[in-house]
């Protein structure tokens, strides 16, 4: 029995790494540890909160003495760090929360492991990890050419991607510093069910169905690299596992979109699944998010070649299966969208021109 410190897990990827795990294996114990954000949401983990392999804790990843308590009270054998503030548009407005959970939490995170499993001196408890996962957004931006690499300079440019590369320079530092073992993932952008309906696919999704303008940043030409969000969950399971110590793994399965064709296919799906009323006439390109990155993508090459990894869902389907997911599921997306998450959107959109 293999114990898991799993901290974000009521968010969009953790809840679905939560539910992946229990589902596929009977001889892993989960200690999911969140804050409960906005974006955190224990409806997400509903199917599995009675698993007897199941622990929930209410937690801030920067509360040391909780997080201590934990290591004390527990044999844990991996920490996957998945809790962090994730919206780019967020930490534009209020960087500080950002360097606070996402540098501080991590830096913590990364103390509280190593306090607990330290053996002596630069050495720790056999088979242990501290597990990070971080995002291509690291990297910065790309050209029409090339992709991003483990070796490619970090080179972040809005506050959230900043404390993202902060972060993987703490945990590259324990590694290097103390031998601490550990891994980093780098991935693109996920979707699937559970994301937070201020990310560009539920977002769009249910402003279409409700009529509602489709805010479109600029000439909507960025591209992103789509990966369905069980495909990430299978890597990072594969780098816990097998992944070699002290190593970056970037993930993505080469679906790179435009955003503007992101929109009109999901513009597209509910006219023929829902709402033949609806059109492209719904779509308002808006002023830019500052600091944009125009271009991400990945180079999947070396956690395909050392561990076998390669994503099973293609874009055309992860895209079908995820807006039948929000259909079928409107009584989460009202849940979670109601209250402080229509004054955010009432702010983030009335400044926004028409372009
Ligand atoms: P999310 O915003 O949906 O979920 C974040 C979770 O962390 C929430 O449950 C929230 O309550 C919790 N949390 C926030 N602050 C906390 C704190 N101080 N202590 C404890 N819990 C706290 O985010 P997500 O999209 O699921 O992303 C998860 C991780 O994956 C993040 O580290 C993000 O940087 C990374 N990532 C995301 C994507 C993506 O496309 N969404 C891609 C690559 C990497
Ligand atoms: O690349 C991985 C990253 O993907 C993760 O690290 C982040 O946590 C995650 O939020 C995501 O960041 P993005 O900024 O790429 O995701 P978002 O859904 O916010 O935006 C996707 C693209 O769509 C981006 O180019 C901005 C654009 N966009 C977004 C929104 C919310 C719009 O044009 N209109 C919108 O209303």
């Amino acid at each position: 029995m293999k114990t898991y410190l799993v901290t974000g897990g009521a968010g969009f990827i953790g809840s679905n790494f939560v539910i992946y795990m229990l589902s596929k294996y009977n001889d892993v114990k989960i200690i999911n540890v969140d804050k409960l954000t906005y974006a955190g949401n224990l409806e997400n983990l509903k199917t599995i909160a009675n698993n007897p392999n199941y622990v929930f804790v209410q937690a801030d990843i920067c509360d040391k003495e909780a997080i201590s308590k934990l290591f004390k009270e527990n044999e844990i054998d991996y920490v996957v760090n998945f809790a962090a503030e994730s919206h780019v548009d967020r930490s534009i407005s209020n960087p500080e929360i950002f360097v606070q959970t996402n540098v501080m939490g991590t830096v913590n995170m990364l103390q509280c492991a190593k306090e607990a499993w330290t053996v002596g001196d630069d050495t720790y408890k056999k088979g242990v990890k501290y597990l990070q996962v971080s995002t291509d957004e690291v990297y910065g931006t790309l050209g029409a050419e090339g992709y991003f690499m483990e070796m490619t300079p970090l080179d972040p440019h809005s506050p959230y991607s900043s404390s993202k590369a902060s972060a993987d320079l703490f945990v590259q530092a324990f590694s290097d510093t103390y031998k601490f073992p550990v891994n980093i993932t780098r991935c693109s952008n996920n979707y699937g069910p559970y994301q937070f309906p201020e990310k560009l696919i539920p977002l769009i999704m249910n402003n279409t169905l409700k009529h509602k303008d489709l805010p479109v940043y600029g000439d909507g030409m960025q591209i992103r690299d789509w990966l369905y969000v069980e495909d990430h969950c299978k890597a990072i399971d594969m780098v816990i596992r097998d992944g070699v110590l002290g190593e970056v793994y970037n993930v993505g399965g080469h679906n790179e979109r435009t955003n503007i064709f992101i929109v009109k296919t999901i513009i597209q799906y509910i006219k023929e699944n829902v709402d033949s009323t609806v059109s492209e006439h719904l779509i308002k390109h808006v002023t830019d998010r500052k600091g944009h990155d125009r271009r991400y993508g990945i180079d999947p090459q070396k956690i395909k070649e050392a561990l076998g990894w390669y994503p099973e869902t293609s874009f055309e389907v992860g895209i079908r299966k995820t807006l039948k997911w929000y259909l079928d599921n409107m009584d989460w997306v009202e849940n979670v969208t109601s209250g402080a998450y229509q004054n955010y959107y009432e702010k983030m959109y009335s400044g926004k021109q028409e372009i």
